[in-house]
């Protein structure tokens, strides 16, 4: 039988990094920012409105309890990048609060080209908004907004979600250090954490009983199987959700429910899970208030202020770039 074609728009850096992955020993893993594609992103807006996931939620109403707050908190005449815009809900009661002072450019920065269409679509609306798109990787992208701000212009950057939680702690705040390396000292960066919370509900939050996050993880091997030519049997992989207690990291894994072997046929691949091995799809690290303040001291920033939620327990933190 001849097999079907591999598309010729093929991400070589996809292909490369599941490749380095999947031949990851003792571990396979798999970079969680391909979880997103326009499948992966939709699941994940539909867990954002799962009643075991709190996180967004909460941000969303600390947002509308201290937008105001928070921008009078913020230096004058800035330009805002955003990591990751996600659908930018979250974003609104930010960019509202800063376009009632002033005209505002908006950089949101994203590599999934359907989240960017997204974000323009939900805040394209609010007046004296200018909006420039860049479809490119975090730093790269922030680079590229830093160069071109105006003189006299400063930087906001926005780190919002707990996408940092993605990140193992030393890298995260390696992350921060490479962010403030771009900004000039007042340069500020809103930075999104979700905190410590009891690991029955965390577990709950990424496990729900109806299976979206199950499905969210299995995209990333059906996005594998239809981008780069991939045979994964989907039927043999479950979801699993598990708590780190030393990293205190939410995991997310896929676990082979038998003997499996798949070729990926983009990356030059054959892969083979024993039953019960795992792939290792994303972590989650979950924060406490005084380690927000800690790692941006070490990257460079002083932490100015902290905004918390209390109800679910998230918090917002400006960092100042010193
Ligand atoms: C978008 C990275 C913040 O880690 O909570 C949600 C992604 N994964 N459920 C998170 C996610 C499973 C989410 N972030």
């Amino acid at each position: 039988m001849t097999q079907p074609a591999l598309s010729p728009d093929v991400s070589p850096a996809f292909a490369a990094e599941v490749r380095a992955g999947l031949t990851h020993a003792p571990q396979k893993e798999l970079p969680s920012k391909y979880l997103y594609d326009e499948v992966g992103s939709a699941l994940f807006e539909v867990i954002t409105a799962l009643p075991e996931y709190g996180v967004t939620r909460s941000e969303e109403r600390l947002m509308a309890q201290h937008a105001v707050d928070i921008v009078a908190h913020l230096p004058h005449d800035v330009t805002v990048a955003e990591l990751g815009s996600g659908s930018g809900r979250k974003t609104r009661r930010i960019l509202e609060a800063l376009c009632k002072k002033r005209p505002t450019s908006y950089c949101p920065i994203e590599i999934s080209r359907t989240a960017l269409q997204l974000c323009r679509r939900e805040l394209g609306d609010i007046e004296r908004i200018s909006i420039v798109g860049y479809e490119r990787d975090y730093l790269a992208g922030l680079a590229e907004v830093s160069r071109q701000r105006a003189s006299g212009e400063r930087l906001l950057v926005l780190f919002l979600g707990s996408t940092i939680g993605n990140f193992a702690r030393l890298a995260a705040t390696r992350f921060l250090r490479e962010i403030r390396a771009m900004l000039a000292p007042g340069d500020a960066l809103l930075l999104g954490t979700d905190l410590d919370k009891p690991v029955p509900v965390l577990l709950a939050a990424y496990d729900d009983p109806i299976g979206v996050t199950a499905a969210f993880n299995l995209n990333l091997l059906a996005r594998i199987n239809r981008e780069l030519g991939g045979d994964f049997p989907l039927d043999a992989f479950e979801h699993v959700a598990r708590f780190n207690r030393d990293a205190r990291s939410i995991e997310m894994h896929l676990r082979a429910t038998r003997h499996v072997t798949a070729q990926v046929r983009a990356a030059q691949l054959t892969v083979t899970l024993e039953a019960g091995e795992t792939i290792w799809t994303e972590s989650s690290h979950k924060y406490r208030v005084e380690e927000v303040d800690a790692m941006a001291h070490d990257a460079g920033f002083a932490c100015e202020h902290q905004w918390l939620e209390r109800d679910w327990g998230f918090a917002e933190s400006l960092l100042v770039a010193r």
